[in-house]
């Protein structure tokens, strides 16, 4: 039967509340007997937690009651009635400076008695547990492989509860930025007949009997979107890389923020969107995630990201002349690797004040198949890659529109062309010229809060060594 009764959220429950009866549901976070009169209770709900009191009282709790409570294992769920209190001290331990004295306390459904891992352990910070162990504290540190083992349990901290829920506002920052530009939001297949992106890192498949392969990114088909007049699309959608790269940056799927639009004359244009929308994003997640932010930032340091209201834009050479400035020897026409990415983002840190800007116009050689040539000078390209912290969360350019010379950069590329006709066939009946960009999702989180590892930011990674939970 449904009592209508109102619930109120752990978050909200402040001194304005005093003497109200209340009702929540939570989890058992920790739990202390005073005597056989008394009991502590931690409940916490996503994240935030409140002390709720069970003192014997003739006709409300008995002592039964409390023995009840204190015999709950830590994790179990609880429906909890009560009548909110102010402290004369502040709790520690608790987010709400408030506590609840407990009327009525239900077991809607019990944990098993060991959990193999402590949320208040997993909770700490790296000071916190040093500080702990200096103590004495009998303490278990929460590596990251029992993290990842034990994911359900992990992902109720409150840092983690904050991670996912910026993603959540990440992703939808990116799509209502775009739909308020003209942009139309699609779904492109994910099994495909060959690579999308070149090379060999592909989870090959069969299909029905004919070779196939999960898409390495939407790139193909949301270009063939801009072929089909959809003028602007975006996509959010899974991504697949097979390669065995085993950094804290690669994953085998993560979810890809891709973009693609119609140039009317310059591929500044598509920077033009990256800008805007990256700047609009960071404002709202300063804005509207100020709690998640804090949870993070409680367990897992991080500063405030540094960046300018109109986006830095630096060309290669320009980038390539920053570094040999500072020293580090470089090809002028290779590609820029994870140490001098880095390097680069220090030195531009220190001149510009920003640790967020994009790097333009690399090297041809360096780039996909599909990428145009830099008209002035076809050694170079009309691309980009974006940076958060030393780190590309973004890859983007001009797309070749020409189907001739499109399969002459794919042949040059070592691609069979064979395998990419109809996509190459699309551009025969009319196409734009046309650009675009994908973004990480997990990296732009993991950068935005300077997480040592995409694996904090991806709810549960798939890596080379991983594919449960
Ligand atoms: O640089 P990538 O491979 O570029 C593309 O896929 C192009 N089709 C994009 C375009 O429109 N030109 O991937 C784009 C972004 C990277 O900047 C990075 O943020 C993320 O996807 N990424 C990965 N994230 C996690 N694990 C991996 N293995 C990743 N590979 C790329």
């Amino acid at each position: 039967e449904i009592s209508g009764r109102k619930w109120t959220e752990v978050k909200e429950l402040n001194g304005g509340l005093k003497d109200q009866d209340v009702l929540i549901r939570g989890r058992c976070q920790a739990i202390r007997a005073v005597g056989k009169k008394m009991a502590f209770v931690v409940v916490r709900e996503r994240g935030f937690t409140v002390q709720c009191i069970l003192t014997v009282t003739p006709d409300v709790v008995s002592a039964h009651m409390v023995k009840f409570a204190t015999s709950l294992s830590r994790e179990s769920i609880v429906d909890i009635e009560g009548v909110i209190s102010v402290p004369a001290t502040t709790i520690t331990g608790a987010t709400q400076q408030v506590e609840v004295q407990v009327r009525k306390l239900y077991c809607v459904n019990k944990a098993i008695p060991t959990l193999p891992i402590n949320i208040e352990d997993a909770a700490r910070s790296e000071e916190e547990i040093e500080k702990a162990l200096k103590a004495g504290e009998q303490l278990v540190r929460v590596n990251q492989d029992t993290r990842l083992n034990f994911r359900v349990l992990d992902i109720r901290t409150p840092a983690n509860q904050g991670i996912f829920r910026i993603q959540c506002q990440v992703e939808n920052m990116f799509r209502q930025f775009l739909l308020s530009e003209g942009f139309v939001g699609i779904h492109t297949p994910k099994l495909i007949a060959g690579s999308s992106e070149g090379g060999s890192a592909v989870f090959k498949l069969d299909y029905k009997g004919q070779p196939a392969c999960l898409a390495q990114s939407p790139q193909l088909h949301k270009q063939m979107a801009i072929c089909g007049d959809f003028g602007r699309v975006f996509e959010i959608g899974p991504v697949f890389r097979a390669e065995d790269s085993f950094t804290h940056r690669h994953l085998c799927e993560f979810t890809g923020l891709d973009v693609e639009m119609e140039i009317k004359e310059h591929y500044s244009e598509v920077m033009d969107i990256v800008d805007r929308l990256f700047v609009t994003m960071f404002d709202s997640l300063n804005d509207t995630c100020q709690k998640e932010l804090e949870a993070i930032n409680a367990q897992y340091r991080f500063k405030p990201l540094k960046y300018l209201r109109k986006t830095l834009r630096l060309t290669f050479e320009e980038g390539i002349q920053m570094l040999k400035e500072a020293g580090v020897e470089i090809d002028p026409l290779g590609d820029l690797n994870t140490e001098s990415e880095r390097k680069l983002g220090q030195l531009v840190l220190e001149k510009y004040d920003t640790e967020f800007y994009i790097l333009h116009r690399y090297p041809l050689a360096v780039r996909p198949f599909y990428t145009m040539p830099c008209y002035e000078n076809p050694l170079y390209s009309n691309s980009f890659d974006v940076f958060i912290r030393g780190e590309e969360i973004i890859s983007g350019a001009q797309r070749v529109h020409v189907p001739e010379y499109l399969t002459e950069r794919a042949q040059a590329c070592g691609i069979d062309v064979k395998t990419i006709a109809t996509y190459i066939d699309s551009f025969r009946y009319g196409a734009p010229p046309h650009g675009g960009f994908g973004v990480g999702l997990e990296r732009v989180v993991m950068l935005f809060c300077a997480l040592n590892n995409i694996r904090k930011s991806s709810l549960f990674p798939r890596d080379p060594q991983r594919i449960a939970p």
